[in-house]
């Protein structure tokens, strides 16, 4: 299989991979698929399947609502996997995590339950101009409402963040300052723990996106320093509509509700209610609970193979794929950062994304193409779209080949 990977991922890669029943499918009349698409969602292990399979065989309860054996034991899965998912950002307490169904609704959240209620007429939300689209329109939403405005940070040539210029904009009307910690259309991977320090010294309240982050790198939110930190389960492994929200556990105390209804309250009266303490507080209505008991199967996976690993072995990928990617004429990479994540975005000239991605496909390689939700990053590099590759560490070299083997042949037809 050409794998050259770290101790663990070595001694066991077929392991793993045959972990990932649907790597092993086929597309397009038997043509092995190659999945390179896991920016986007990535697979799922045999693990996280047959947990969510035998919850709803075995379990199923609604949670923290009923007295019975089985509410009880829907709770304590429930719960376990705030605990296994706090344990695995390092999060100081499992109270300190607001379980969502994803960074969408995480950023939403802090848009609607710390933001409005805090902007004032001139205030100002700092992004960049990397971001994805929920790390930029919930905070419009809001600064439409209040006479504040956004205002994006600028990134350099080569896809990295001007740090510098960030910095520079962080003066007394900005109230949140957010930032990806992963560029999910650059691979960019951000200094997030010297941008949060920066806030931190002028008092401004740090967001990070780590949805391109928790599936691929350590990440310690407390190491970090930052105030919120977002993440997304589907990315990691996990089910759809599962995610969580981070934040430092006086800031949740100071935040008010943004969702109404069961679960979430103290006491309600017909004129008004008052509100349990977070993460209930932010939790109403019954949650995803099956897709919680997938998505801590999904973090014990990932601890058994270890983020390190993981890590290390994409960087593997990611340069070897570059590498190899080179060899295509006619193809420029768009992001080029020194500290990147395995995600590669690039076009081939006379070729629109949208055709090549098709043909791509064709050969059974699934990659994204689009703006992948993030408009202004592509209107910086002044294109409409581009293609992107993202690896995961059950990636291989080989798939890389065929990638570039299937490049070759696309551009020779469009040509
Ligand atoms: N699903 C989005 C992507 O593909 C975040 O990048």
């Amino acid at each position: 299989m050409n794998v050259v990977a770290t101790p663990r991922l070595a001694a066991d890669f077929a392991g793993i991979r045959a972990q990932f029943p649907l790597l092993a499918r086929t597309v397009h009349g038997g043509k092995p698929l190659v999945y390179l698409d896991n920016a986007n969602t990535s697979q799922k292990p045999l693990g996280v399947i047959e947990a969510v399979d035998r919850f709803y065989r075995e379990r199923n309860a609604n949670v923290a609502r009923a007295v019975h054996a089985l509410s009880e034991e829907a709770t304590n899965l429930y719960e376990g996997a705030r605990s296994a998912l706090a344990r695995f950002i390092n999060a100081g307490s499992p109270q300190e995590l607001v379980l969502t169904s994803g960074t969408t609704m995480a950023t939403n959240m802090v848009a609607y339950s710390y933001l409005l209620p805090r902007l004032q007429p001139g205030d100002v939300v700092l992004t960049t101009t990397m971001e994805h689209h929920a790390n930029i329109v919930p905070w419009q939403l809001v600064c439409q409402r209040t006479g504040a405005h956004v205002v994006a940070a600028p990134i350099r040539s080569n896809g990295e963040l001007d740090v510098e210029g960030f910095i520079a904009l962080l003066d007394p009307r900005v109230k949140l300052a957010c930032v990806t910690h992963v560029s999910n259309v650059l691979g960019t991977i951000n200094p997030v723990a010297e941008l949060a320090s920066a806030c931190r010294s002028r008092g401004i309240p740090l967001l990070v996106d780590g949805s391109q982050a928790v599936p691929h790198l350590p990440v310690d939110v407390r190491a970090i320093g930052c105030d919120f930190y977002a993440f997304t389960g589907h990315k990691m492994c996990g089910p759809t509509g599962t995610g969580g929200l981070w934040a430092r556990r006086e800031i949740l105390q100071s935040m008010v509700p943004f969702f109404g209804g069961g679960e979430m309250i103290r006491e309600v009266r017909i004129e008004d209610s008052t509100f349990a303490d977070p993460p209930a507080r932010f939790e109403a209505g019954t949650p995803n609970i099956a897709g919680f008991v997938g998505l801590a199967e999904a973090v014990r996976f990932l601890e058994s193979v270890g983020m390190a690993h993981i890590a290390e072995r994409e960087h593997g990928l990611l340069q070897y794929a570059t590498a190899r990617l080179h060899e295509v004429p006619g193809l420029r990479i768009i992001g080029e950062a020194p500290r990147k994540a395995a995600v590669i975005s690039f076009l081939v000239e006379g070729a629109h994304a949208h055709d090549l991605a098709t043909l791509l496909d064709l050969e059974g390689i699934a990659v994204r193409s689009g703006h992948h939700c993030a408009h202004p990053l592509m209107r910086h590099f002044g294109v409409p779209a581009t293609c992107r590759a993202s690896f995961a560490f059950y990636n291989t070299e080989q798939e890389a080949d065929l990638l570039v083997a299937a490049l070759l042949k696309a551009r020779a037809l469009l040509a």
